[in-house]
């Protein structure tokens, strides 16, 4: 996975910004947060810490809090903004109210010493960091023997039909859609950690709207704006694009009823901490493992 020459304040910025209309759009995002946490059914994990990053507004971080109700469970953001909102649904007269905290930070560069945690867990951020590299480096550092790292993340079919049309406007404009990982990369990145039984697995999700401007409002209102991406072209939003994307999307990428249809491919990855990297030829994806 290269580095994506995103601006990490850029990128908070226009979350926080997203920070009242999130909850409205993410319903694809509470469906990942919840398939990511069932990755879980199978694995023998009772971890006392707990760290997950990007909380956003923090339907994943109640999830975890469910599931590991007598764990310390550190969240962090990059946006101040999404940290109060999370803070705020958090249930706070649980026992386990005090055993839940929250911060600003980085996923790059995380506030905690090494071996930290006993799960370190995130869904549907590594696409918006600068360096996914560097992320998994980290989420290892915090990891402490035994443990586990689990994750989502947009794989590279995200948003094909809106890259698509978007390249039909101009070429250059191909790039205000991130480019995200496919499985093998996303394998070869965890490779170069010192981690042991990596897996990983995919969902493809078709989601219709009436037309192409429902879709440009939605990732808006997710926060999920070009704006953090260095060097891009003209914005997303701009009047004489929008008119092009509203007439070349549906053209190409409608049903017969008339509404367009977008693709979201969501990764979800796992591995245990190790002490040195193993030597895998790659990781295994979970649906060639026999019986499965
Ligand atoms: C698509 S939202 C996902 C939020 C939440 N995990 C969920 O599933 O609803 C991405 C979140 O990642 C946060 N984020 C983006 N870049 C980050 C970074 N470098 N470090 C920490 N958080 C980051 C954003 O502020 C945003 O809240």
């Amino acid at each position: 996975m290269s580095e994506q020459h995103l601006n990490t304040q850029r990128v908070g910025r226009a979350f926080a910004r997203s920070v009242a209309t999130y909850d409205t759009h993410a319903v694809l995002q509470r469906e990942v947060a919840e398939r990511l946490l069932n990755h879980l059914e199978f694995v023998q994990i009772k971890p006392q810490r707990v760290l997950e990053i990007g909380c956003g507004t923090g339907y994943f971080t109640r999830l975890l809090r469910q599931r590991f109700n007598r764990a310390h469970l550190a969240t962090i953001d990059i946006a101040p903004a999404m940290v109060v909102a999370a803070r705020n649904t958090h249930p706070r007269r649980m026992p386990w109210s005090a055993k839940t905290s929250f911060a600003a930070a980085d996923a790059c560069h995380l506030p905690f010493a090494d071996a930290s945690f006993d799960l370190v867990a995130s869904s549907l951020v590594m696409q918006w960091v600068n360096d996914p590299q560097q992320m998994l480096a980290e989420m290892r550092r915090v990891l402490a023997p035994d443990g586990l790292i689990l994750f989502s993340t947009f794989g590279r079919r995200t948003l094909s039909e809106l890259r698509q049309s978007l390249a039909d406007f101009s070429h250059g404009h191909a790039g205000l859609i991130l480019p995200f990982p496919d499985v093998t990369s996303l394998g070869d990145a965890l490779m170069k950690l010192p981690v042991e039984l990596p897996v990983s697995d995919s969902d493809l999700f078709t989601l219709t709207y009436a037309d192409a401007m429902a879709l440009v409002r939605e990732l808006k209102g997710l926060g999920a704006s070009s704006s953090g991406i260095r060097n891009r072209p003209a914005g997303l939003y701009g009047r004489r694009l929008l008119k092009h994307l509203d007439e070349n999307y549906a053209l190409k990428h409608s049903d017969a009823d008339g509404r367009i249809h977008a693709t979201f491919e969501v990764l979800y990855a796992q591995a245990w901490y190790a002490e040195a990297p193993r030597n895998y030829d790659h990781m295994i994806p979970i649906e060639q493992v026999d019986g499965c």
